[in-house]
């Protein structure tokens, strides 16, 4: 099926940025995608437009109960000149679950495809090509209907945005340190943990503010229940290497279903690495530093790729993680998916699309 998906292009192109030092998430593309939704009508218009501001009524749901998802995946340029995009599919799928945890009315996953494709094909020109940058493509849905009642909205727009981006961390692939968080938790299993929304990323900004001031990039997050177990670091998932095995927190409906995350898995399980997804408390994570089981952790995120932990700080200890370097597997994994996403290594599971 092909989609009318009308196209307006500028009159008024931007200038590219000429190196990629900039913050993340600085630097938009010349267009973007809109997509409107009236109860009665369902979702209508398609369209391309000049990237612009919006106007919304001070009333738009999303600003009182935050009724909104988003996604993030990226786009690469191969060395022959190809556009990759990696996964699309697992975030359009993963958008249409966030999309019913909020009551917001799911999309229709092809369009969404198409929309993607013809969306980096107007804005091709921006993708950059040096290493370790992309065309990070965001993705949204906002509950746009001007009434202050508690209820599902009666309209929504469906966006989708393009930035030009560098490494997430200034770090790089650098180890950050972490601040194993004991008082704010992100989530809990029959929230919102598990869907890609606002709230669980405002939820964890003090958090994130008191650990910065604390001297560290991260927190790591407990369960909001026995605040004991392992759920996500930062706004990533998690792994540990404990001895010839990794181990990272079982899907549990507070955490993220991450597409990095269950990549590493399939990668993991490809090389014969045994990978368990379980309950990981952080007393069994402080047993194994003690007993040096524990030589590696990272987190996995679409945004940094793999981000390995130097350190956690835990109870007023600190936990150095194998030498605070990158380790041999945090280095093997992200080379490997790095590879995949950019076309210079096989990619054996077809997720380059
Ligand atoms: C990721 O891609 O790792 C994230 O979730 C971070 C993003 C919200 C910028």
């Amino acid at each position: 099926m092909t989609y009318p998906i009308s196209v307006e292009l500028t009159t008024n192109p931007k200038e590219k940025p000429s190196h990629h030092k900039q913050a993340f998430g600085t630097v938009f593309t010349d267009h973007m995608f809109m997509l409107d939704y009236d109860a009665g009508q369902g979702w209508h218009d398609p369209r391309i437009v000049p990237y612009q501001p919006i106007e919304l009524d001070p009333a738009a749901k999303v600003f009182h109960y935050g009724q909104t998802v988003f996604e993030g995946l990226k786009a690469y340029l191969t060395e022959d000149q190809r556009i990759l995009m990696f996964r699309p599919n697992k975030n359009i799928q993963r958008l249409n679950l966030s999309n019913q945890r909020l009551s917001i009315p799911t999309l229709d996953e092809e369009l969404v495809m198409e929309a993607l494709k013809q969306l980096v094909l107007v804005d091709r020109e921006w993708i950059p090509s040096e290493p370790g940058t992309s065309l990070y493509i965001r993705p949204f849905v906002i509950a746009t209907e001007p009434v202050l009642g508690v209820a599902p909205s009666l309209q929504y727009k469906f966006m989708i945005i393009l930035s030009v981006v560098g490494s997430y961390y200034a770090e790089g692939i650098n180890p950050v340190s972490i601040y194993v968080e004991p008082k704010y938790v992100r989530a809990v299993a029959g929230g919102v943990g598990n869907a890609k929304t606002a709230g669980n990323y405002a939820a964890g900004l003090k958090a994130q503010d008191e650990a910065t001031l604390k001297g560290y990039s991260q927190v790591l997050w407990l369960d909001g229940v026995h605040r004991k177990y392992i759920e996500e670091v930062g706004s990533m998932n998690v792994f540990f290497k404990l001895g010839d095995k990794v181990v990272t927190p079982a899907l549990n409906g507070s955490i993220l279903d991450g597409v990095t995350r269950n990549s590493v898995i399939q990668l993991l399980q490809h090389w014969n690495i045994p990978v368990e997804e379980r309950a990981l408390s952080i007393d069994e994570i402080v047993e194994a530093h003690r007993s040096g089981l524990l030589t590696e952790a990272f987190g996995t995120g679409t945004a940094a790729v793999i981000s390995p932990i130097g350190s956690l700080e835990w109870q007023d200890e600190q936990l150095v993680i194998g030498e605070g370097t990158t380790g041999e597997l945090s280095k093997r994994v992200y080379d490997a998916i790095t590879g995949i996403q950019l076309g210079t290594v096989e990619d054996p599971f077809g997720w380059a699309v």
